[in-house]
């Protein structure tokens, strides 16, 4: 098959999966084409809306949070707030896509975004060409977890679409062949699916949803300009959705059972810091003072040893600039903070 055939199945499949939805692949008069990209492959027409919708931070835990009694790796609280924020978003918000960025996707590439598209000529596991491949991207668990399927669709229209506005924002941005991991369809588990399902064997989420990867730097600034970007898409009716962790110091979940309640002092106090910065609408300055304040970096370096399950809440509070964040829950297990937040308020509909 060459390129051509499989762009145009893509499209096909896209505009008959989603014909509900107003996605239109060709330019009109009021669209020009501006790039080489989108000469080939046309862009599709966001519908406008008069409200925006909000952004959620979720905490995914370990693996095992896909299940409702975990142990080890869940927390019972999350699992259910995880899951009210799906039937949310689902029933109530019932947006055009979905734009989803993990902990566990950085861009390798410096300052640069990623954003997945599937292996449209890989068909394991999968309803449909363009559905996004699962990543199992963890080790030592038990078989069966490597059977978890979730099952949604990817939209090339929009890969490229998000593609293009990155790029025109100044933010250097590629398109990869990747699947999803982890951090996102395992929190979508409890999100958008019946509890112990392995398979559902039908699509989990009627919307497309294209995952775009953290910028490839540990920057604050880039980040945070990246949830700027991509906050263009909320009045679109797109959901951004961001999956960290508000403390994760994986090498600490030993040493924390010597502590009172088994959990380390610092995932309180660092909790403690993200809700008196949420006092005050979402602004990268407010990012910024965690690690000016001596204080409150000393708790970020032990709650974050590495900046990856932190960077998605910084991205979040990007798209989600100048509005009121809501911190939907919380709690404090082991060496993990389990902060869920929403920037910008729900939208009367
Ligand atoms: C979670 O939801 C289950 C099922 O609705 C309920 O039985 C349980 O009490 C809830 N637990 C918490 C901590 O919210
Ligand atoms: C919160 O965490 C503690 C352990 O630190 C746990 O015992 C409790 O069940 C959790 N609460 C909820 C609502 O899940």
């Amino acid at each position: 098959m060459n390129t051509v055939y499989i762009l145009l199945a893509a499209v096909t499949l896209c505009m008959s999966l989603f014909s509900n939805k107003i996605f239109s692949f060709f330019p009109t008069s009021t669209q020009p084409v501006k790039t080489a990209m989108t000469k080939r492959h046309t862009s599709f027409d966001l519908v406008q809306k008069d409200y925006k919708t909000p952004v959620f931070f979720l905490s995914h835990g370990g693996p095992t949070f896909m299940y409702p009694k975990a142990d080890f790796g869940g927390d019972t609280g999350a699992f259910n707030k995880t899951k009210s924020i799906g039937k949310y978003i689902r029933n109530i918000l019932n947006p055009d896509f979905l734009i989803v960025v993990s902990a566990h996707w950085q861009s390798n590439l410096k300052d640069t975004v990623e954003i997945a598209v599937p292996n449209l000529l890989q068909m394991d596991n999968k309803l449909d060409a363009s559905e996004n491949e699962l990543i199992h991207d963890f080790y030592g668990f038990p078989s069966h977890m490597y059977k978890e399927q979730f099952h949604s669709l990817s939209c090339m229209d929009l890969a490229n679409t998000i593609k293009q506005t990155l790029t025109e924002n100044g933010i250097k941005a590629k398109l990869t062949q990747r699947g999803i991991d982890h951090g996102v369809w395992v929190p979508f588990k409890p999100a958008f699916t019946e509890p112990n399902v392995a398979d559902s064997g039908n699509l989990d989420v009627p919307f497309p949803l294209v995952q775009v990867s953290l910028a490839g730097s540990d920057d604050f600034d880039i980040q945070f300009k990246l949830g700027q970007v991509l906050g263009n898409f909320r009045d679109k009716n797109g959901v951004i959705v961001c999956s960290g962790m508000s403390v994760h110091n994986l090498g600490d979940i030993g040493a924390s059972m010597q502590y009172p309640k088994q959990v380390v002092p610092y995932a309180f106090g660092f909790n403690e810091v993200l809700r008196n910065l949420f006092k005050k609408p979402s602004e990268l300055q407010s990012f910024k003072t965690i690690l000016t304040n001596e204080e409150s970096r000393k708790l970020y370096l032990k709650s974050h040893p590495s900046a990856e399950h932190f960077l998605p809440l910084v991205v979040a509070g990007g798209a989600g600039e100048k509005e009121e964040v809501e911190e939907l829950y919380n709690n404090e297990t082991f060496s993990l903070g389990w902060g869920i937040y929403r920037f910008g308020d729900e939208p009367k509909l």
